[in-house]
């Protein structure tokens, strides 16, 4: 026993020592969470003897020894974007809004953050040499080249579960019956409109988006990436098909399970790997809860402000009438106008929150990290999405029976009031979250070591492309076999033909022996 361990961290150190490789992670975009979700993976590469260099908006403080930041300087509104995302999803709103959405904001938005004259120095005066490069690939397919500049494998950071528009380049299934977009507002089992919608944003982003959206970021990639030696660089498209693996911050095992190709890997949970501090005043409140508390929060890219007045009224008065204290993500902490039973703060730590005893029930906007987060504490949910992938996070929990989704933009107190009710008094909602909690930490290894090893796995074979399947080099007549399918077609017309004309021939051959014969009768 006591040689094992000393034999494994004897090992250890000898891994450790052997491989200290030069890793760039390239994430300039002002998405927040999808970075700060990674950073811990970033750090633990540093702390494994890696040697760190990042180019990202959000850095750490303190960061440990070969941890090199880079900090873009732009500015980013997030106030508009709120506004912006806060809106009812109309039917004009999900066929044109919102693939427009995808192929005009988004584009904008990843020429801010690739003209910015601190990325651009990087890109073109860093002379350095990385045995890996890492991007991330929500609407930023431009980074690729970065794996062409220094001759290194790429990995690819996914925030949502892939959709049509990362899957393709790996041939990674998309099937519209089931395996849903990131944006589509579906449950486990799609019903018909659900397939219906699903299928137009599937087709839109295999047929559409390379003629509205891929030569814009192509542009982009030949304004922002000229690099000595860039004249000679493939295209976007065979980078893209090149890259060697892609890291998923989901967890499709318990939220909606779907095939993935061997370079897909899911890597969720960091987020509920680190542990926050809790100040006094909120330790005090919460301690003082005896009969429980709500919490609410909507996250850190919505700003509660943008919430129709009328429904953050109807908010307010249900909670200031519930026997339960009510923890209140804001902009301050200025309790003023706010019901005597409310602690309110514009920070608030979470997962504490969450995992005090006395948490009953969370009221989320349903996005994924904090969807997990409640899952992991055991609390259920009332869910109010509000744009990405939180249509679908509640409406899959609600199959689950571990929360209720609603809608901020048509609440009123009678609805409210009876779901919030219904959670803090029906059982089955917490049986259900506690299975499905023991599920969802029940996994063969942690998620962090599990990313780790995929990362240095790369390194140590320079990019993974074996794992990569062979139907990424068919053209997709081939892959959908359509080749085939004419084939077979015109082989069976020939059949059928031939056949048609042998039984014409014979049917005239016996009629001329029939009439032949009866002449010479
Ligand atoms: C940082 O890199 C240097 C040079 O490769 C190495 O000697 C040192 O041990 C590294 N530090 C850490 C904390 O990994
Ligand atoms: C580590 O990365 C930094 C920043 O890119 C670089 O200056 C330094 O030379 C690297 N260290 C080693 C040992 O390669
Ligand atoms: C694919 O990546 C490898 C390095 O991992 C590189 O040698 C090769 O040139 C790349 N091919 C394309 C088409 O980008
Ligand atoms: C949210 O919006 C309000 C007013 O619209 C503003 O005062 C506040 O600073 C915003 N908060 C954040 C975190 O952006
Ligand atoms: C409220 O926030 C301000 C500044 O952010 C701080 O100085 C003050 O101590 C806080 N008040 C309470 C009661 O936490």
């Amino acid at each position: 026993m006591k040689i094992n361990f000393i034999l494994i961290f004897i090992l250890n150190l000898y891994v450790r020592v052997i491989r200290s490789s030069n890793i760039l992670i390239f994430t300039p975009s002002p998405w927040r969470s999808h970075i700060v979700y990674f950073q811990p993976l970033f750090l633990e590469l540093a702390n494994r003897g890696h040697n760190i260099t990042i180019v990202s908006k959000f850095p750490v403080k303190n960061p440990p020894q070969n941890y090199t930041q880079v900090i873009p300087s732009y500015h980013f509104d997030s106030n508009r974007r709120s506004d912006l995302l806060m809106q009812d999803r109309d039917l004009y709103y999900l066929f044109v809004a919102d693939p427009v959405l995808r192929s005009t904001i988004l584009v904008d938005t990843a020429n801010l953050f690739m003209s910015d004259s601190v990325v651009q120095k990087f890109i073109n005066e860093d002379r350095s040499s990385f045995d890996l490069v890492i991007v991330e690939s929500f609407f930023q397919e431009c980074t690729v080249a970065l794996g062409h500049k220094y001759g290194a494998p790429l990995i690819s950071i996914v925030p949502v579960a892939p959709w049509v528009s990362v899957s393709r380049w790996s041939a990674n299934p998309s099937d519209f019956s089931y395996i849903k977009d990131f944006m589509l507002d579906g449950g486990k089992l799609l019903n018909f409109w659900e397939r219906f919608f699903n299928t137009y944003i599937g087709l839109y982003g295999l047929f559409v988006e390379p003629i509205t959206y891929l030569p814009k970021l192509e542009d982009i990639m030949n304004t922002y990436m000229r690099y000595p030696g860039h004249e000679t660089r493939p295209t976007m498209a065979e980078m893209l098909q090149n890259i060697s693996l892609n890291l998923i911050d989901s967890d499709l095992m318990i939220l909606s399970p779907r095939p993935y190709m061997p370079n897909f890997i899911e890597v969720p949970g960091f987020n509920i790997q680190q542990d926050g501090k809790i100040n006094q005043r909120l330790q005090e409140f919460l301690d003082g809860a005896t009969t429980g508390f709500i919490y609410f929060n909507f996250g850190t890219v919505l700003n509660v402000t943008s919430i129709p007045k009328s429904s953050m009224r109807v908010l307010i008065n249900v909670l200031s009438r519930s026997k339960h204290k009510v923890i209140f993500k804001w902009i301050n902490n200025n309790t003023e106008g706010f019901p005597v039973n409310f602690y309110v703060d514009k920070w608030l730590p979470q997962r504490e929150i969450l995992k005090h005893p006395h948490c009953k029930v969370f009221i989320t906007h349903g996005g994924f990290h904090s969807l997990i987060e409640t899952i992991d504490a055991e609390v259920p949910i009332i869910g109010f999405p509000v744009f990405g992938d939180q249509y679908q996070n509640l409406k899959t929990s609600q199959d689950y029976g571990i929360a209720i989704k609603s809608n901020i933009f048509t609440l009123t107190e009678e609805l409210f009031e009876r779901d919030l009710k219904s959670v803090l008094t029906d059982q089955k909602f917490s049986e259900n979250i506690k299975k499905l909690s023991a599920i969802r930490r029940d996994r063969p290894m942690p998620s962090l070591d599990t990313a780790v090893f995929w990362v240095e796995y790369v390194i140590r074979h320079g990019g993974a492309h074996h794992l990569r399947i062979a139907a990424v080099d068919l053209t997709w007549s081939q892959y959908y076999l359509l080749d085939i399918i004419v084939f077979v077609f015109f082989i069976l017309s020939l059949f059928i033909c031939t056949c048609y004309f042998i039984i014409k021939w014979m049917k005239r051959f016996i009629f001329n022996l029939l009439t032949y014969e009866q002449k010479n009768d």
